[in-house]
């Protein structure tokens, strides 16, 4: 496909790759018996976040005027697209569908984004890489930020070939040199800080004394003596190198930064001190369990408590795993974007964490799952996933040695947590890179829990639907203000209707506006607006009709629905990626060129849900398209 179009570009391709949706923006509507809102507002609680109940594409499509250039991260957990409705898998079509689907949703995830803004990714094996490649070709190559790989299980199964534990996060930034400059460090866990000590209670504080003095590899000239505080004169040992220059050891020396061990007759080691190092860690690709925690973890030790009467989600995302994406990617107040919430881990997230969050769910568990979750989040009832902070007590290095008699530990252990006692919660132990770690599990009232809130949105039916005659008309359930609204969205002005100003309904500049009628516009009436609306300024009116061949120049004057009608698509309710119901191949292919063309079939639930809008009884704005009688300049 591609050379036929004579393109040099290294590109994917697929069946349907040239098959783009021409989606209708549709608009919001608020459902305020489902909106939530914490009883008191405190300094700094963030109000404005929105759960959508509906198909992603679309609700992607009805923010996109609203938030272009405004998302400061996208997190996405999509369908992995394993399920296989084919019993042989070859050919390919779950395949271009999954690829086709995600593109769509990709390319508007990429117009949201801000300048210095970044999407993240989860995927397994499945899509992974050839999502990559679709996502070189929407971000650009040189945006790709890392294939960051999650532990997502610490356990094995051994009834496979070959036991999975992870899954992909690929990360791509709207501009890589503009996010590499404002990332965040990660905050140095309980852990990392611990290994930073004080033996030799030196003033400056803590400093890491983990590094070896010595190296395997260096020139002759870090061979040099160095004479210990005991007398004892030391090289470093045969076949090694000291890591620092015999200056920059002078140097450290001079500055009392050398520790030569309790005795001062041990290897000298240059001290890194926890003030001087960086204020926070770059983070790695390799993000284990122990640090973001696993599926299970997120299943068992969360969700299960949080909401005991609801069947987790299979594969929920740890709060953990979320919040590490969030502290790199954001900063307080910048708006997170999930557009497949699932049980809402990620608005969950953002709420404790200071963020704004926009979440999308198509399926029922938006009501089942994310609503409750919010709500105990909202109210302060959430004290699992992040709100249960940890600080390691207690912890021990594990050495062969020290394994083969374990008493000694397991008492010293059970002696910091009896002397830890009243200080925390609860504790737990844990191994984690070699260390036996003892934490001590903060109690919620010592969390700023709780605040805030979110309103819950539906998609509006489509703007236009077919009357008994096969002739679009206005849907029955619009009124003037969604239709306004509608069409302010549809022409590509934000809808900002001037309380004082009637035809000022929105704007596509500061002094281009738009003015959305049901009347029919007389000359007398255009005049009276032209006007008004003076040589500084234009403004496109839309109306049922409009009855004159003169023209103003500050005015655009366009016949509805007429206007509209080949602009998107009507009616298409389902952009699913939920791929159960597959196009059917009703003819054979013309396949002489190798490559299967399908024209993808409507879902049952597609037409159904199409027949449902057509069905809708009461009033229209207007009553057809094509009865009246204006002429279109
Ligand atoms: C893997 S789950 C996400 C789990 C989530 N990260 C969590 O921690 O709970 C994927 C979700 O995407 C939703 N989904 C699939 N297709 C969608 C669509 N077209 N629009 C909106 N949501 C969709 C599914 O219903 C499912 O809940």
């Amino acid at each position: 496909m591609a050379n036929r179009r004579n393109k040099t570009r290294l590109e994917l391709t697929w069946i349907g790759k040239e098959d783009r949706p021409r989606l209708e923006p549709r608009i919001l509507l608020e459902d305020p018996e489902k909106s939530y809102h914490a009883s008191v507002r405190r300094p700094g609680d963030i109000f404005d976040n929105m759960l959508i109940h509906g198909d992603n594409l679309l609700a992607l499509k009805a923010l996109e005027i609203d938030f272009a250039g405004q998302i400061k991260c996208v997190f996405i957990d999509p369908p992995y697209n394993t399920g296989s409705a084919f019993e042989h898998y070859d050919d390919g079509i779950e395949h271009s569908l999954w690829l086709s689907l995600m593109r769509e949703r990709l390319e508007i995830l990429s117009r949201l984004l801000t300048a210095d803004g970044s999407i993240w990714i989860t995927i397994d094996d499945t899509e992974s890489h050839y999502l990559k490649v679709v996502c070189d070709e929407v971000f650009g190559r040189t945006n790709f930020i890392a294939n960051v790989v999650w532990e997502k299980t610490a356990g094995r199964k051994n009834d496979t070939y070959i036991s999975t534990a992870h899954d992909h996060i690929l990360a791509y930034a709207k501009d890589l040199s503009v996010w590499r400059k404002t990332r965040n460090l990660l905050p140095r866990s309980d852990s990392q800080l611990a290994r930073y000590q004080n033996p030799d209670d030196d003033p400056r504080g803590p400093w890491i004394q983990g590094a070896d003095s010595t190296a395997k590899s260096g020139s002759d000239s870090l061979l040099y003596e160095v004479e210990l505080p005991s007398g004892r004169k030391v090289r470093p040992p045969k076949g090694n190198y000291w890591r620092f220059s015999k200056t920059s050891f002078d140097k450290a020396l001079a500055e009392d930064r050398v520790y030569f061990g309790k005795n001062g007759d041990s290897l000298p080691i240059v001290k890194k001190y926890l003030s001087d190092v960086q204020d926070g860690l770059v983070p790695r690709t390799w993000w284990p369990s122990s640090e973001v925690n696993s599926n299970q973890g997120a299943r068992r030790d969360h969700l299960r408590k949080l909401l005991p009467d609801i069947e987790p989600f299979a594969t929920p995302k740890p709060e953990e795993l979320i919040r590490r994406i969030v502290q790199i990617n954001t900063n307080q107040g910048d708006i997170v974007l999930d557009s497949f919430a699932g049980s809402g881990t990620t608005g969950a997230v953002c709420h404790k964490l200071g963020r704004k969050w926009i979440m999308v769910e198509l399926e029922d568990t938006c009501d089942t799952h994310i609503l409750p979750r919010l709500t105990k989040v909202i109210d302060g009832d959430d004290h699992g996933g992040i709100s249960g902070v940890k600080e390691v007590v207690w912890e021990e290095k594990l050495t062969p040695t020290k394994l083969k008699n374990m008493e000694p530990i397991l008492e010293a252990l059970n002696a910091a947590k009896e002397k830890a006692g009243g200080q925390f919660a609860s504790f737990s132990t844990k191994v984690e890179s070699n260390f036996l770690r003892l934490y001590g599990i903060i109690g919620p009232e010592k969390m700023p829990l709780g605040g805030g809130g979110f309103r819950y949105y539906q998609l509006a039916p489509s703007l236009l639907q077919k009357d008994d005659y096969d002739n679009w008309i206005i849907n029955k359930d619009y009124n003037p203000a969604m239709l306004a609204e509608a069409l302010c969205k549809i022409e590509g002005f934000k809808y900002d209707p001037s309380p004082e100003t009637y035809w000022q309904q929105g704007r596509s500049t500061e002094t281009d506006y738009i003015y959305i009628t049901t009347q029919m516009m007389t000359a007398d009436m255009l005049q009276k607006l032209s006007d008004e609306v003076g040589p500084d300024r234009s403004l496109l009116i839309m109306c049922k009709a409009f009855r004159s061949k003169r023209e103003w120049a500050n005015l655009t004057v366009k016949k509805i629905p007429k206007a509209v009608l080949s602009k998107c698509e009507w009616g298409q309710d389902d952009y699913s990626l939920e791929i159960k119901e597959l196009p059917v191949i009703e003819d054979e292919p013309d396949d002489t060129e190798g490559n299967a063309q399908v024209e993808p079939k409507s879902s049952g639930k597609a037409k159904s849900k199409r027949r449902k809008a057509a069905a809708v009884a009461g009033g229209n704005l207007f009553d057809t398209d094509e009865t009246e009688d204006g002429e279109d300049n």
